[in-house]
């Protein structure tokens, strides 16, 4: 078997609707299945899920693909790695296959940063490493948490690492584009070693602490590489990805030692922002593990106000947020190093809703005493109280609003209802309106040409009737398209439209035609007669087409006789000649 006909059948021997529905729920309607897409911020169903088609198509962002692509956006696989998820699945052996279909740009890159990542490692264990495991040992770092993270140590000499790794034959150029050199010295010097991974978990750079008192910034960060992008990442995410599945939660701390130490009394489904603000790509891959997600930043003001930025965020992308709220100078590792696991537990299992818990942050410093300020943090209270769809929290807000603020639970209530309905006014757009497939409307010849494609994938018996019709596609794309379709199913003696999306993985502008599709109609029991209309609408096309060209050509003519031969020209088209 060829690779081609390797993929085929695995691709045959699995459904999309198993394969989508075990990460996210899918609830059927008609033909297809719908769910949640984890490839935007959304609430609503608009993913769709055909067991038919073995396709998914995403109405508001467009994401459509098959079975593959799926599970390398979801899971940030590579190609090979989701072919190879699914063969052991399936019982198929990959034998002959490379284990990446293209070499991957970056693939040195890895293996220097695996090295490197070794190397520290190693140096903890030696007896250059004493001052340093004594530091941990006093944190509360233990041997097995050291492993877990893969926790290491960069050597006080100059250039050690730099030295080794010339050696190897990697060039200081690219040690110094990929930040762990600096000329030709190290950049890391004596500093505890916290490899930092990619989603997919692979090395993709460190992150080095002081462990002495010293004056220099407390962690050293490898720069920004195309591969180390601090807005993309999330440390700790592919471990805290399985656990978080299960526990239907995910916690997100601020710093990485808050996550190594929340290991240590058995949490792994948390993760940690490497030092900067939560961003949209954060987001959705935050979403590919959870509904739920559990803030647990810092104590302090700074945390504070982040969790109050990050819930918001959190809760417009459709998550429910819920939030742990430290003492001014804890954060979750010193938490648990002071109180342990019991009380740690206690928080996690008496969080607040985001919304509960920026209320209470609202009535801190309200001075009761004040009108004005009492009004104010009603109101605040109100509005946010509009933002909540579950009527018993709602109605326990405005009850406990009413009691502190000694105001009429009726008044609140009448307020809260006026409030609610400016809000749906405000946002009353249907989201399926605003949404729809394609942003240009599709002319009756683009159309019919969609049509015909489809056809093609859904009764393969039209293709060789599309070759003897001799309909012309109008632009390029389109005729290769034709050409790859024909090809593929002389070739393979079958061709779907879940095929393609792997086959023409490499040609995108094929793959962006066929992503504008209305794929949802099915063209299953298309007769003859059908068919023949759609070559119909399309030669029509191409004939006014044509006349068109020639009525230019004719204008711009200076000849008399030629014009007047352009012309005849015109008129037999017209008639049909
Ligand atoms: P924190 O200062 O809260 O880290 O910064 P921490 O976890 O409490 O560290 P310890 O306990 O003192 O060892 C939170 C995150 O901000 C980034 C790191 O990613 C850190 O985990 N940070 C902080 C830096 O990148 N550089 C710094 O100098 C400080
Ligand atoms: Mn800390």
């Amino acid at each position: 078997m060829n690779h081609q006909d390797i993929i085929n059948e695995i691709r045959r021997k699995v459904d999309i609707v198993d394969i989508i529905g075990e990460r996210i729920p899918l609830t059927s309607r008609g033909k297809n299945f719908f769910g949640v897409c984890p490839f935007h911020e959304d609430t609503n169903p608009s993913m769709s899920v055909s067991r038919e088609k073995q396709i998914y198509t995403c109405f508001s962002c467009h994401a459509t693909g098959n079975v593959f692509t799926f599970l390398e956006n979801y899971e940030h696989l590579e190609f090979y790695e989701v072919l190879k998820l699914l063969a052991d699945k399936v019982g198929i052996k990959l034998e002959g296959f490379s284990s990446q279909r293209k070499e991957n740009p970056y693939a040195e890159w890895y293996q220097i940063y695996e090295l490197s990542n070794k190397y520290y490692q190693n140096n903890l264990q030696t007896s250059l490493g004493k001052n340093a495991k004594s530091y941990l040992k006093q944190r509360g770092i233990d041997e097995e948490a050291i492993k877990e993270f893969g926790i290491g140590l960069s050597l006080s000499k100059k250039d050690d690492l730099t030295e080794l790794l010339t050696k190897k034959n990697y060039s200081l150029n690219l040690l110094n584009t990929i930040g762990l050199s600096v000329g030709n010295a190290d950049i890391y010097r004596d500093r505890i070693m916290f490899p930092l991974f990619d989603l997919a978990g692979k090395c993709v750079g460190f992150s080095g602490r002081i462990y002495e008192d010293k004056d220099e910034n407390k962690y050293l960060n490898t720069k920004e590489t195309p591969i180390f992008k601090k807005g993309m990442l999330l440390y700790h995410y592919h471990i805290a990805k399985e656990e978080a599945r299960v526990k239907k939660q995910v916690i997100i701390m601020e710093g990485f030692m808050d996550v190594i130490r929340a290991s240590t009394i058995g949490y792994r489904n948390t993760i940690a922002l490497m030092g900067t603000a939560l961003t949209k790509e954060h987001i959705n891959s935050i979403k590919r593990l959870s509904q739920q997600v559990l803030l647990c930043l810092d104590g302090d003001n700074p945390g504070k106000k982040a969790t109050l930025s990050c819930g918001e965020m959190l809760e417009n992308a459709g998550l429910i947020v819920k939030v742990i709220a430290l003492k001014d100078d804890d954060d979750p590792d010193t938490f648990i190093l002071k109180y342990g696991k019991e009380r740690f537990d206690g928080l996690v299992e008496h969080a607040l809703y985001f919304r509960d818990y920026k209320i209470q942050i609202l009535k801190e410093g309200v001075n009761f005493q004040s009108d004005e300020e009492k009004a104010n943090y009603i109101h605040s209270v109100l509005k946010e109280t509009t933002k909540m769809t579950d009527p018993i929290r709602i109605e326990i807000v405005l009850k406990n609003l009413a009691k502190t603020c000694e105001i009429g639970y009726n008044t609140l209530e009448k307020r809260f209802q006026e409030l609610k309905k400016d809000d749906n006014q405000k946002n009353n757009t249907p989201f399926f309106l605003e949404n729809s497939k394609t942003s240009k409307k599709k002319d009756k010849y683009q159309k019919a040409q969609d049509a015909i494609f489809l056809a093609m994938l859904d009764a393969n018996w039209t293709i060789d009737e599309v070759v003897n019709s001799h309909v012309v596609f109008q632009d390029l794309d389109s005729r290769q398209l034709q050409s790859e379709i024909t090809y593929y199913y002389h070739k393979y003696g079958e061709v779907t439209l879940a095929d393609l999306y792997t086959y023409l993985d490499e040609k995108k502008n094929l793959l962006a035609l066929l992503t504008n599709m209305e794929t949802d109609i099915s063209f299953k029991e298309i007769t003859k007669q059908e068919l023949y209309d759609y070559f119909r609408v399309m030669k029509e096309y191409n004939k006014s087409q044509e006349i068109k060209r020639l009525e230019r050509k004719m204008s711009e003519e200076q000849d008399p006789k030629v014009q007047a031969e352009i012309g005849l020209e015109i008129v037999n088209l017209r008639r049909g000649e």
